[in-house]
């Protein structure tokens, strides 16, 4: 521990499972009852708009019923306290990451607090339903969409997000399946600059041989822990 400094952290669905947020591959996963071809892909919203606005306004509803876990707060913990380089990658669309207090956090797939709109492309804070046709705020047009990043569209922050997977001394994964790129490919990516890899997860994942260590178990129990001990060897 030691000699590590720059730390980057990838978190997924999982991660929010404690809250009460169904992941996606799971049994129960919120894409039960609906392709995902039929809600998360531009097509999709291109041939039902009515659909797509109303799955992603029952999820961006559904934040008030829900709060961070201990997974969550001791990611926030591990921030504010990590003297070196952190970033907290995030998959998950939900809020809970900021609720819980994390400040050096990336939405790689996009908010469900947020409307973006596709002629412009500027984003906005968004916490009521967005019906299609909203009119953006900036340039008038009835253009906002959901501010998700749908299958074949690309990630935000792919730069800054390479850039602290170059320079990282340790990767730790918590809560994914492993199975969406290019997250899916982080570990390989930390891996061939030098980086340790850590696995936190209830099942193995799909890239679980990829990691040098794995640990199998909740992350309300995982996190706090791993928390300790990373805070603890300073
Ligand atoms: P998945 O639903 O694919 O995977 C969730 C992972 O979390 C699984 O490996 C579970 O075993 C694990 N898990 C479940 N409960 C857990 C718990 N309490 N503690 C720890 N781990 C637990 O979700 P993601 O990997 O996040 O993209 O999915 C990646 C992307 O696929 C999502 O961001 C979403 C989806 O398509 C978009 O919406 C663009």
């Amino acid at each position: 521990m030691r000699d590590i400094r720059n730390t980057v952290i990838l978190t997924g669905a999982g991660l929010s499972a404690e809250s009460g947020i169904a992941t996606f591959r799971g049994p129960g996963g919120l894409w039960e009852g609906h392709r995902v071809e039929d809600v998360c892909t531009p097509q999709a919203l291109h041939r039902d708009p009515e659909l797509v606005h109303r799955f992603y306004d029952e999820r961006r509803a559904k934040l008030a019923d829900v709060a961070p876990n201990a997974a969550h707060r001791a990611l926030a913990r591990v921030d504010a306290e990590w003297p070196g380089e952190l970033l907290i990658v995030t998959q998950n669309v939900d809020d809970l990451h900021e609720r819980a207090g994390a400040m050096r956090l990336i939405h790689m797939h996009g908010e469900l607090k947020s409307a973006l709109c596709a002629l412009c492309g500027i984003r906005h804070a968004w916490e009521s339903a967005l019906p299609p046709e909203s009119e953006c705020p900036d340039c008038g047009e009835p253009a906002l969409r959901p501010d998700i990043v749908f299958f074949g569209e690309m990630p935000y922050r792919m730069e800054a997000i390479e850039r602290a997977l170059g320079a990282a001394d340790l990767f730790v994964s918590i809560g994914t399946s492993g199975a969406v790129y290019p997250a899916a490919g982080f570990v390989q990516t930390a891996r061939y600059h030098g980086a340790e890899t850590l696995e936190l997860n209830l099942d193995p994942s799909e890239g679980s041989g990829w990691f040098g260590e794995s640990r199998l178990g909740p992350a309300g129990t995982l996190v706090p822990r791993w928390v300790e001990e990373m805070l603890g060897g300073l």
